[in-house]
């Protein structure tokens, strides 16, 4: 699997968006700016292997990319026939996505659905997911129990990042799905090449069984 053009900003550490070494705090005039100031062809990557290892397991139905960024997993879920809402705290990096998903022609176009909101503050709508995904946002322990509410019975819950979603996920409701993380290398924005040791959960929300 290539590795080449990976989005690089990834393992960031959590605490309410604000990176464990340094006082940066990431919020949305952060990613903003990040997007902004970033050469539109280096936003362009692979899309997350873990995804791929997830959704290849499931019929495409309705989907959250949550923290999408510049789209390469919400153009490849389209593509597999996912009626994709992509959605990103950055307005920029939706543009950037939404650019890089209509050079894919209208099908594909035409099943992604992008939408600004801060995920922090975010309610889950009444009609859920099949699958909700989400790859390297921050303040994890803060979104992903909404990402969770997210989830219709029987759907899929992803997280790539270092965040033990089943410490915040009710046992009793959830079956978690075993998953490899391996070490991998990606591309940064400048061209250097990084070293990710992924942390990946997943689990399916147990639907109720009938009497
Ligand atoms: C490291 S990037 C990862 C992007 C994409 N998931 C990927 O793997 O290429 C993190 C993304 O999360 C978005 N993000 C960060 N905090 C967010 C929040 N509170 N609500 C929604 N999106 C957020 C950022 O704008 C950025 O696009």
């Amino acid at each position: 699997m290539s590795t080449a053009g990976q989005h690089p900003d990834t393992g960031h550490g959590h605490g309410h968006g604000a990176h464990p070494d340094h006082d940066e705090v990431f919020d949305r005039e952060f990613w903003e700016n990040k997007y902004r100031t970033s050469d539109p062809a280096a936003l362009r990557h692979e899309p997350n292997p873990y995804l791929l290892v997830v959704a290849e397991t499931l019929t495409p139905g309705r989907v959250l990319d949550a923290g999408c960024g510049p789209g390469a997993e919400a153009v490849w879920l389209a593509r597999r026939g996912w009626e994709v809402t992509a959605l990103d705290i950055s307005s920029v990096a939706l543009d950037h996505a939404r650019a890089i998903a209509e050079q894919e022609g209208p099908d594909v176009a035409g099943r992604i659905t992008w939408q600004q909101a801060d995920l922090t503050a975010w309610t889950a709508p009444a009609d859920g997911y099949d699958l909700v995904c989400t790859n390297y946002v921050h303040a994890l322990e803060d979104i992903v129990p909404r990402l969770a509410a997210a989830v219709r019975p029987g759907g899929t819950l992803l997280v790539v990042d270092h965040f033990d979603i089943l410490a915040v996920l009710d046992p009793a409701e959830w079956r978690p799905i075993p998953l490899e993380a391996r070490s991998r290398v990606v591309a940064a924005f400048d061209g250097t090449e990084k070293v990710l040791d992924d942390r990946v959960m997943a689990a399916v929300r147990i639907a109720p069984t009938t009497p």
